[in-house]
């Protein structure tokens, strides 16, 4: 009796051996003739369309696979409809290997949408520079570069040194698929500290260095996404015509507190010191605003090589949070290329480079406040898309990633009917730093 049980059992194993053998051995008596084969490497060529996808995701992951399209959520609906008014929750399951995938460039660029880009002729004759500091992970930014790319722009991407050396890894694999991206990770960046400058700066100078001739310079950070189409970022800035977008306001007490004493650097933070500091100029000489804007090439060449520029710098290696007075004192200094020393807020809407609500601004947020900052849902989308702003802080995907997927898909279709979504040219040149270039008296 026990005997022949154990006979059974042996034959049962290797029936079964026999059988995962020819499985193993002829993949393709098992595979459904729609499924592609994992083992086989395809260039993006020979990948029948629609296998694209389900080839996609076998392989890398879902990098490219919205959360929008995967839970098949209406963005036109959410953007249209203002009376929507529960929040769009979905569980996220995006991994990605960009690693992997990028070892194919060509599939890369074709499946994340870096080759049907529309550009025209404006565009062309009108490169921007992009410099994006981030401290995170990798996803988000592929996905914010696959949102701004254009073959003729410029791109740095300056990753925290102190982050995982796999997110820095993971976008320099993005990079070598193009010639206009460069991805640095010099800078430990500190909260508040010069090193947030110091990380523009870098993305400033290797933007100098290329040869691709840019006019403007948009700094931005790994948390913030455009709501404008590069068409339409050409538009505003050439009704620029040189000049910066810089927040700009005369500086407080709270600003020249933060200069009166030297500050030391630890691994991870700032820490007061109670030495303190010989005064750079008077109060009157400081502006203070955004760690962001939109910079001339002029101005750029102006923050990397004048003396004023290096000696401020110098200045400010100390103290805290010298983002917000770096750029804004340079732009109202004499002799500041596109600069000006009137103010132009956020809170009174002169601010073109950003769209953000603080705490204390008369704006409903939808989301939620983190550090006094609204980070946006996808319940704002119907008030983002209608502002004049060029990029919106904050948004972050761990948060709701519906409202990032839904804009990714706005431009993209804005880019393709840039006629009917025609940008109102007039509302920019009434600004306080505009206005004096479209006098008509
Ligand atoms: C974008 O265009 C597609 C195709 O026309 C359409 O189905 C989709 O709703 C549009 N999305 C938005 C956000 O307008
Ligand atoms: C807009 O959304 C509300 C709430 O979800 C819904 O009741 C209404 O029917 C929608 N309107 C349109 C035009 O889709
Ligand atoms: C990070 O900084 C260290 C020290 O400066 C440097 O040796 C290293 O190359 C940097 N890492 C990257 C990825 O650039
Ligand atoms: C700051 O650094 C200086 C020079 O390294 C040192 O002398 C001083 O004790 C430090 N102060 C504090 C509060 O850490
Ligand atoms: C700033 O304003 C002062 C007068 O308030 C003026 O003398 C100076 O030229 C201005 N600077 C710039 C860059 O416009
Ligand atoms: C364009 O902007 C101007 C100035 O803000 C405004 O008066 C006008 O109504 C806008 N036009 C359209 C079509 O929205």
């Amino acid at each position: 009796m026990k005997r022949a049980g154990f006979t059974k059992r042996i034959l049962v194993l290797i029936l079964l051996y026999v059988f995962v053998f020819f499985y193993k051995l002829f993949p393709v008596f098992w595979n459904n003739s729609s499924r592609v084969n994992k083992r086989v490497i395809l260039h993006g060529d020979q990948i029948p369309k629609n296998l694209i996808d389900s080839y996609y995701r076998t392989n890398y992951g879902s990098c490219q696979h919205s959360v929008v399209k995967e839970n098949n959520i209406n963005c036109r609906r959410l953007i249209e409809n203002t009376t929507i008014s529960k929040l769009i929750r979905v569980s996220k399951s995006r991994k990605c290997e960009l690693n992997k995938i990028t070892k194919n460039c060509k599939l890369f660029r074709q499946i994340n949408g870096y080759e049907d880009k529309v550009v025209t002729k404006l565009e062309e004759d009108f490169p921007l520079a992009f410099g994006i500091r981030l401290h995170k992970s990798a996803e988000p930014i592929e996905q914010i570069l696959r949102i701004i790319y254009r073959p003729h722009n410029f791109y740095c991407i300056h990753v925290d040194n102190g982050s995982d050396i796999r997110v820095f890894n993971s976008l320099r694999s993005v990079a070598r698929c193009f010639d206009n991206v460069v991805v640095l990770s010099q800078i430990r960046t500190v909260y508040s500290s010069i090193r947030l400058v110091e990380a523009d700066l870098l993305c400033m100078k290797e933007a100098m260095k290329s040869t691709i001739q840019w006019k403007y310079f948009l700094n931005m950070v790994g948390q913030e996404l455009p709501l404008k189409t590069n068409l339409e970022i050409v538009q505003i800035c050439q009704i620029l015509q040189g000049r910066n977008d810089i927040e700009s306001e005369p500086a407080n007490e709270v600003l020249m507190n933060r200069m009166k004493y030297e500050h030391n650097f630890t691994k991870y933070r700032l820490i007061k010191t109670g030495i303190p500091k010989k005064p750079f100029a008077p109060k009157s000489f400081f502006r203070k605003g955004s760690a962001y804007g939109t910079f001339s090439r002029g101005f750029v060449g102006f923050v990397l090589s004048s003396d004023i520029a290096k000696d401020l710098m110098e200045f400010l290696k100390n103290v805290w949070a010298p983002e917000e007075t770096f750029f804004n004192t340079l732009n109202s200094v004499d002799g500041a290329p596109g600069g000006y020393n009137i103010s132009v807020k956020h809170g009174t809407f002169d601010f073109i480079s950003r769209e953000e609500i603080w705490k204390w601004d008369p704006v409903v947020c939808n989301g939620l406040f983190y550090k006094d900052i609204c980070i946006f849902n996808n319940r704002d989308l119907p008030w983002l898309v209608k502002q004049p702003e060029i990029i919106a802080n904050k948004m972050e995907g761990s948060y709701d990633q519906v409202v990032i997927d839904c804009i990714e898909e706005y431009l993209y279709n804005k880019s393709l009917q840039a006629d009917i979504f025609a940008l109102n040219k007039t509302h920019y040149k009434q600004y306080p730093h505009t206005k004096d270039l479209y006098k008509t008296t």
